[in-house]
């Protein structure tokens, strides 16, 4: 393939999202000519979680008119297809898998299986173009969603060395929970961010769970439980100032152990620059706090723009074109349709 643009193909059902994409990437330069994204959150916020079997189920409706969607008229110029393989719900990445080897073996096309964490990472270089020519590495970057806190030190494109993680819930799903303590809605993140902004981040004593600790890990489980003993305190139903003080204190709580650890990370590493991303990486709180000490230290910060820190295939498209590029004997990714399997658990290295 020595041909000057490239269209590539992202598809991503990792979880409750089905999403496609169409890239067309030209000597380091990229447009987004396509990024559909079909969300199932009003199905699950039924049952204040997600469902996995009729989240695979909705996933199988409406894969392919998305993907018909996304390619149009530019179905012969496809040079490549990029789907996340893992981590996630097996059931939800069967489904996009599936599609992504059926097209790559009728299209003779090759097919990269792409980690979504790594995704997410690239939905900062999706976001800022100035990241193509920037020395940015080492970075240290954090991810944060409903499923994953981790993290990274990048040594280079696709280089990863995983420093830190949640030892129990993640920061996203200790969003969810504590929503769903106080009964305002799922999913948890957007809803407590939003009513945060009325509330006293100091009113209800939270912890800040391993904050001191010696490594880079996190726990944010007991501190889903500190909030749960703390709405025992009071007379149901709490008012809207209570429930905007218990959001406000508890992302505080959050806020406070991911930025110094991530911070902490930056400096023992030495990096040149601090990257945050994934769903959580929409909150505004997060940013600014995160952008500020970055700024202490004299260190490059991005996030995502807000359109590219959910799920999306963009940047998985645009992560496997990275992954691409270092394939030495790019053939046998034609044959990857045959090879590649769901990794519920896939470890980003
Ligand atoms: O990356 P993502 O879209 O899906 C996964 O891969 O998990 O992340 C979804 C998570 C949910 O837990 C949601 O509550 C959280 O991201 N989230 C937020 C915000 N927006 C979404 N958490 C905190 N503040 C937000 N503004
Ligand atoms: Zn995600």
């Amino acid at each position: 393939m020595n041909k000057k643009i490239i269209y590539i193909l992202g598809i991503e059902t990792s979880c409750d999202e089905t999403a496609a994409a169409l890239l067309q990437v030209s000597n380091y330069k990229f447009q987004v000519l396509r990024n559909v994204v079909s969300s199932q959150v009003k199905i699950h916020s039924k049952y204040g979680g997600i469902v996995p079997e009729v989240a695979a189920r909705k996933h199988v409706e409406v894969i392919i008119p998305i993907i018909d969607q996304v390619i149009d008229r530019k179905k012969n110029s496809i040079d490549l297809i990029c789907v996340t393989a893992g981590p996630g719900l097996v059931t939800s990445l069967m489904v996009g898998l599936e599609a992504a080897k059926t097209l790559s073996w009728l299209w003779q096309k090759p097919l990269i299986g792409i980690n979504h964490l790594e995704g997410h990472i690239y939905s900062n270089w999706l976001s800022h173009e100035e990241l193509f020519k920037q020395k940015v590495f080492p970075a240290i970057c954090l991810v944060v969603s409903g499923g994953h806190t981790e993290l990274y030190l990048m040594t280079g494109h696709n280089k990863y060395q995983l420093i830190g993680r949640t030892r129990d819930d993640a920061a996203g799903e200790a969003f969810d929970k504590v929503a769903k303590i106080l009964s305002i809605g799922y999913p948890g993140g957007p809803i407590i961010s939003k009513l945060a902004k009325t509330g006293d981040p100091e009113k209800i004593k939270l912890p800040r769970p391993m904050i001191m600790s010696n490594d880079f890990d996190f726990s944010f489980s007991g501190l889903k439980t500190a909030v749960l003993y703390e709405v025992k305190k009071y007379k149901k139903p709490l008012n809207k100032k209570l429930v905007a003080d218990f959001c406000a204190s508890f992302q505080k709580a959050v806020v406070d152990v991911l930025v110094a650890k991530t911070s902490k990370a930056a400096r023992i590493y030495q990096v040149k620059t601090m990257m945050l991303s994934g769903g959580v990486s929409a909150n505004q709180l997060l940013r600014e706090e995160l952008q500020k000490h970055s700024q202490k230290y004299d260190l490059k910060f991005y996030c995502p723009d807000l359109k590219y820190t959910g799920d999306n295939a963009a940047m998985i498209a645009l992560a496997g074109y990275y992954r691409y590029l270092k394939e030495k004997d790019k053939r046998h990714l034609l044959a990857n349709w045959q090879k590649i399997k769901p990794e519920a658990n896939w470890e980003l290295k």
